[in-house]
């Protein structure tokens, strides 16, 4: 299936994956994971520490390469089509990459000159970007004195300058405080109703996910576990049960392993980085 033309890919799903495999040496990262992400989703990538989810993300915006046919984004093919397929995905990486020695203007702006738009459009572009994520007022101060929430969003704004089909969050809230938190989420969801946008985010935050997301795979070593609409996923469980209950009913072993062993170092060291970062 999916033998769209690329130019018709507006009737194909916002991402599609087949047998995906991804290793670093010896270690599966990604050990063959099949996925469908619907047009106009917000999807949500689940999983402890060291589940693969970044490690997929890069797959699909194509920083890591994959095999032709195994990741295709709005019909195109993610390794003969990567030009393509960046063009219409915005990127918001686990690690920040706001310059806190430039306003939040120039920041957007810097992007939008990055990604080419045109000169013209700059402006007004870069102001609507700044006002969707709520920044309009904290444009010009210096990033340096955003507090973690507002570096979020002035991420998520930059990554908007393109005008993305696909808009791809890894851990967006990480690190942030229950307020600023669901103010990131409001903002996703609103730009979701407004644009029709399709949202693919990760996350380890499971209430965050049921509360916010249309379906949920979750993750652990490398393969997908559970996948679903939250309500549906948690009614097999009972009525008082959590996605945390359905990760620990089908990742059993390894997510206690993982807990035991505290995720994987080296992306707790970057998990913390990010978010001393943000604090
Ligand atoms: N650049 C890398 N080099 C070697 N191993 C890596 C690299 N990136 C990720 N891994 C390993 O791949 C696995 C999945 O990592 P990742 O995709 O970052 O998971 P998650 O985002 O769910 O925490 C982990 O075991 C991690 O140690
Ligand atoms: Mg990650």
């Amino acid at each position: 299936m999916s033998e769209e033309p690329a130019a018709e890919g507006g009737t194909a799903p916002a991402v599609e994956i087949s047998g995906l495999r991804y290793a670093f040496g010896a270690r599966a990262a990604v050990d063959g994971i099949d996925l469908r992400v619907a047009a106009g989703e917000v999807f949500g990538l689940l999983g402890p520490n060291g589940a693969g989810k970044t490690t997929t993300i890069r797959l699909i915006v194509t920083l890591l390469p994959c095999p032709p046919g195994s990741v295709r984004v709005f019909g195109l093919d993610a390794a003969r089509e990567r030009m393509a397929v960046r063009r219409c995905v915005g990127y918001v990486p686990q690690q920040l990459s706001a310059d806190g020695a430039l306003t939040g203007r120039q920041n957007v702006a810097l992007f939008a000159r990055l990604y080419g738009v045109p000169r013209a459009e700059r402006e007004e572009r870069v102001a609507r970007s700044l006002s969707a994520m709520g920044l309009e007022e904290a444009a010009d101060r210096l990033a340096g004195t955003y507090s973690g929430g507002m570096m979020r969003r002035l991420e998520l704004a930059q990554a908007l300058i393109n005008r993305p089909r696909l808009l791809v969050l890894d851990e967006p809230t990480i690190g942030l405080d229950p307020m600023a938190r669901a103010v990131v989420w409001e903002r996703i969801g609103a730009l979701r109703a407004e644009t029709g946008m399709t949202v693919l985010v990760t996350t380890h935050y499971m209430d965050e996910a049921e509360q916010h997301c249309d379906r949920v795979a979750l993750m652990s070593l490398g393969r997908i576990r559970a996948l679903g609409v939250p309500a549906e996923l948690t009614a097999g469980l009972g009525p008082e049960a959590s996605l945390e209950d359905v990760f620990r009913a089908c990742a059993g072993d390894s997510l206690s392993f993982l807990d035991a062993a505290g995720g994987d170092a080296r992306d707790i060291r970057s998990t913390r980085r990010t978010a001393s970062r943000l604090g």
